[in-house]
């Protein structure tokens, strides 16, 4: 059990589009079980690499996080190949976004492939809370948080509340 420590915003890593990943070995499977173990202590309903400094396309989800049960799913270069209607996504928030939480318009529906743990070729068609936490992890991989698709001045409130907590020592995650 491996607990990896958050990067959290304004880090500018969490800013940089991540490497796809080009072979499945040992270290990713190590990575993923990592992940896994940090997202299941957070809670959270998911988790990119990025978020544990792991500049690697790897994300996993798990809608009804039960660390007894595990049954996350990791998607391996996930992409949005298709994307109908749209949602707000009510109360989002981010384990590297701490004490903060907002509406985000998302699509209602997604179609994302990319590849399970084992390198097979994965497709996952879903809406509701599932398509929610797999656009909000990809957005991850392209270097975009959510706070990124609220408006400009909810952004800018929450940036100077956060720096201000920052610097009197106040890291939360
Ligand atoms: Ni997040």
């Amino acid at each position: 059990m491996a607990i990896l420590h958050i990067v959290t915003f304004p880090d500018p890593f969490l800013k940089n589009p991540t490497q796809p990943v080009t072979s499945i070995d040992d270290g990713i499977q190590q990575i993923i079980e990592n992940m896994a173990d940090t997202m299941y202590q957070a809670p959270g309903v998911g988790l990119a690499a990025i978020q544990a400094g792991i500049d690697k396309s790897i994300i996993i989800v798990d809608p009804d996080p039960n660390p007894e049960k595990r049954k996350f799913q990791a998607v391996i270069n996930p992409k949005i190949v298709l994307n109908r209607g749209e949602t707000l996504s009510e109360k989002e928030g981010c384990l590297s976004v701490p004490d903060f939480r907002s509406d985000v318009k998302r699509f209602e529906r997604v179609v994302v492939k990319g590849m399970d743990r084992d390198g097979r070729p994965l497709e996952i068609d879903t809406d509701g809370l599932l398509a929610v936490i797999l656009q909000h992890e990809i957005d991850h991989l392209n270097g975009i948080l959510f706070i990124d698709r609220i408006s400009a001045l909810k952004r800018s409130l929450y940036t100077k509340k956060r720096k201000k907590a920052l610097k009197h020592g106040g890291q939360t995650v």
